[in-house]
């Protein structure tokens, strides 16, 4: 059975003042809660008030981007050995903002999911398609595709060492989250791929869905054989929300 894992990606939201009630309140609420993992993934700037506050808690924490390089003349970006530096545990690798955004390309995603699990850190990588491709009848062509370059660069042996998020563009932040049987579809061809590869590692790999998810439609997500836990955005800034969802994958 795949432990379940509740993250909540704060985006660009926080503030030095605010975030210790947040920060306290997820981690008071983890304690009570055995068998699911929380992190929280927060802006740069608050790595170091993560730290102190989480250290010794039951929740993780971590960021939401890493550069593919170990350091040097590379204005405005974050080694992964300074995300190490910071006691963090997980990085986000991929997300479609940033794809989208920054014109991420699978080979980068691929690179900073490399550079990430080479400091120690488990990147948490993003596959998802937009509402255009699901419409085009692209879903898996894409996915397999940001998914392949993956195993490509890092190997399928080491994907054990990393969590991989099934997050649909069309379902982020508008509301609208997939249905379960939309989620499941993707998760299982995943799943399938990467079994494909090496069966053991197939079915040991943690996928986590995210794109609206909330108290609401948490339990209906997480009971999904192959849905391992939760990537959560706007839910994730209040700690009742993030804590049911939590609640919901315990129940599951
Ligand atoms: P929402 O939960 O706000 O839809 O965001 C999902 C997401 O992008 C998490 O990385």
């Amino acid at each position: 059975m795949r432990n379940k894992l509740i993250a909540g990606n704060w985006k660009m939201h926080g503030s030095l003042a605010g975030n210790p009630a947040l920060l306290q309140s997820v981690a008071a609420g983890a304690a009570t809660q055995s068998n699911v993992s929380f992190a929280v993934l927060v802006p740069f700037p608050y790595l170091a008030q993560a730290q102190a506050l989480l250290t010794g808690t039951s929740c993780a924490w971590g960021a939401q981007d890493v550069s593919e390089e170990a350091g040097g003349a590379f204005t405005g970006e974050v080694s992964a050995a300074m995300l190490r530096d910071f006691g963090c545990r997980y990085v986000v690798a991929g997300h479609s903002e940033r794809r989208a955004r920054h014109g991420e390309s699978d080979r980068r995603v691929a690179a900073k999911a490399l550079a990430a699990l080479e400091a120690g850190l488990t990147p948490i990588v993003c596959v998802g398609e937009t509402l255009d491709e699901r419409e085009a009848g692209q879903t898996l062509a894409v996915v397999y595709r940001q998914l392949d370059a993956v195993m490509e660069s890092l190997g399928v042996r080491r994907l054990p060492a990393i969590v991989l998020a099934y997050e649909p563009v069309w379902a982020i932040g508008t509301g609208r989250s997939a249905t379960p049987a939309q989620a499941q579809e993707v998760h299982a061809a995943l799943r399938q791929r990467v079994s494909n590869a090496d069966w053991v590692v197939g079915s040991g790999l943690q996928i986590l869905y995210g794109g609206s998810v909330k108290p609401s439609n948490a339990l209906e997500l997480m009971r999904l054989p192959d849905v391992d836990g939760a990537l959560v955005g706007g839910a994730s800034l209040a700690a009742d929300d993030f804590l049911d969802i939590g609640r919901a994958a315990a129940l599951a």
